[in-house]
């Protein structure tokens, strides 16, 4: 039985007279006002369940190709509008961004059970916390001259990533290329949040990334909630207490380090963001009052917004450059003639390398790590002409407005020359709008961008500088299988293994 004809089942299974009164009552009606929106034919309760599948962005892509670029889903009990377009994704993250400022709050968050799930950044409504670490983050926790003063911390792990790929170089190894950048990126961001190197604590390393792989996994689940309306407690009997165990494991962990930051407060001489958070936590003259849960929760969303994003978008990219060996060999001649051959490429280097950074545009235009993000209007409006009343919910599919082929030519091409200078005359230069959408746009638009792009850059730079690729599959090599695994977030559904063979080891005189 599929995922979703599992909740399909589960959800009919729980009909109750209050469902069937319900049904007499049409509630599948789209929402109209002075236009009626376009809109599949829907099912009685289930509404269009049926339509989504495992692979949501495509599945709301292939919708669009028939009900145009905003059309209105229902999924069981959840009501939403489906944004496909440019131009009207242009109209929520600018035009309106004000009154879209804010992700819809999942309708099952376990009250106080979960005080993690209330105080998130990612969920948190627009208002005064939202705008204050909005803010902090800017001026502070991901500002230029933070991210500069952590740049030792990204330099030091980049170089241990690197000296263990020469490892399994010299011991044939193959290696599990996912998993290996996970590891670099949580270890990073844990080192800049908190200085905690995941890997080197022992029980810590495996402790965080098993919470990470749980909150992926799970994370998708709380918005079942919303889709089964009246029986919404059926998803906390599902997972209630998956979902307090993970939320106590995380909470004991960070507890724990937060109490070593608190000991050991104004000793260290390079700041970490948890330094920097405990400085305002205990400002009493503070814009805004943060509490305990609220900094370890804030920790934990960055955490979990940039190392499988990260990770994820690397690996998208590797696997496209050992498809394509001659956009392979272009990027490490580009390295060569700037970088030189005797030592290994910085973060200062990158802008400098041109193709490079088309290179990683070009990943994130075709496998955006999160293809559909949502968005909620604060008060009634009108979109596209439509009207919206005040909580609508909208999805904004990324991975479809990124491969529309009236904007990008060849759309689902992999060709990093059309981001040159020298090819400026595609279509997407013509639209006028913001058509690269990976990290969102507008207010609520990814805080972490500057910091994936310096990672993403500095890893694969690492990457293509030092070593060739030899893709493996049960021994075997070959072209790597583009398929996306099923959920939520965009990620390669085979594992990347890879021997990687030295071209060029940086640390040749001290190995
Ligand atoms: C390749 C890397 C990354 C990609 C593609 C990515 C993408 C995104 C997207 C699409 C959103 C939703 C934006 C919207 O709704 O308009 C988002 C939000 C967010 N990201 Fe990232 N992200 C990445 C890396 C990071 C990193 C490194 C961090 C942390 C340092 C981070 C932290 C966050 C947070 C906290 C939010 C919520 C923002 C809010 O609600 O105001 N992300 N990201």
């Amino acid at each position: 039985m599929s995922e979703t004809q599992y909740y399909l089942f589960l959800f009919l299974s729980f009909l109750s007279p209050v469902l069937l009164i319900l049904f007499f009552n049409n509630l599948s009606k789209p929402k109209s006002g002075s236009r009626r929106l376009p809109s599949p034919p829907a099912l009685p309760l289930i509404g269009h369940l049926h339509l989504v599948g495992g692979f949501f962005h495509k599945s709301l892509q292939n919708l669009s190709t028939q009900y145009g670029s905003i059309f209105y889903l229902r999924l069981g009990f959840y009501e939403s509008i489906v944004v496909s377009s440019a131009p009207v994704a242009h109209e929520i993250f600018k035009t309106q961004d004000i009154v879209f400022a804010q992700h819809p709050f999942p309708k099952l968050c376990f009250g106080d059970e979960l005080p993690y799930a209330k105080c998130g950044f990612f969920n948190a409504p627009y208002g005064d916390y939202w705008r204050f670490m909005k803010k902090l983050c800017i001026s502070q926790l991901l500002s230029p001259g933070q991210l500069e003063r952590s740049r030792v911390v990204r330099e030091e792990e980049f170089a241990r990533f690197v000296r263990e790929l020469l490892e399994s170089a010299k011991k044939k190894e193959v290696v599990n290329l996912g998993a290996e950048l996970i590891k670099l990126t949580n270890n990073t961001l844990c080192t800049m949040a908190m200085s905690t190197r995941c890997s080197e604590e022992g029980d810590k390393a495996d402790r965080i990334r098993e919470y990470l792989k749980t909150t992926y996994e799970i994370g998708s689940k709380i918005v079942l909630g919303d889709v089964l309306g009246p029986l919404s407690r059926v998803v906390l009997w599902l997972y209630g207490k998956q979902f307090t165990e993970l939320h106590l494991g995380i909470d004991g962990l960070l507890e724990g380090i937060l109490k070593e930051h608190e000991e050991h407060i104004g000793e260290r001489e390079n700041e970490d963001l948890m330094d920097i958070l405990l400085k305002v936590f205990r400002d009493d003259k503070a814009e805004a009052k943060i509490s305990r849960i609220h900094l370890k929760s804030f920790l934990y969303d960055i955490i979990v917004g940039g190392t499988g994003t990260l990770a994820e978008a690397i690996v998208w990219l590797m696997a496209e450059l050992i498809n394509h060996p001659n956009v392979f060999h272009k990027l490490r001649e580009e390295i060569r003639s700037v970088v030189g051959s005797t030592r290994l490429v910085e973060e200062s280097d990158v802008a400098n390398l041109p193709y490079l950074q088309a290179v990683v545009k070009e990943t994130l235009r075709l496998y955006p790590p999160f293809p559909v993000t949502t968005r909620q209007c604060r008060q009634s409006c009108q979109l596209a002409g439509f009207d919206m009343p005040q909580k609508t919910v909208v999805f904004i599919n990324l991975y479809a407005i990124m491969r529309d082929p009236e904007v990008w030519d060849n759309p689902n091409e992999f060709w990093p020359e059309r981001f040159l200078v020298s090819n400026k005359e595609h279509k997407q230069d013509r639209t006028g709008g913001e058509t690269l959408l990976s990290f969102g746009a507008g207010r609520r638009a990814c805080p972490g961008s500057r910091l994936g792009l310096i990672m993403m850059h500095t890893a694969v730079a690492a990457m293509v500088q030092c070593f060739d690729w030899k893709f493996r599959v049960d021994g075997h090599s070959g072209k790597v299988n583009m398929e996306a695994g099923k959920g939520v977030f965009m990620h390669l559904a085979q594992p990347l293994t890879c021997l990687p063979v030295v071209h060029f080891n940086p640390f040749a005189s001290s190995i």
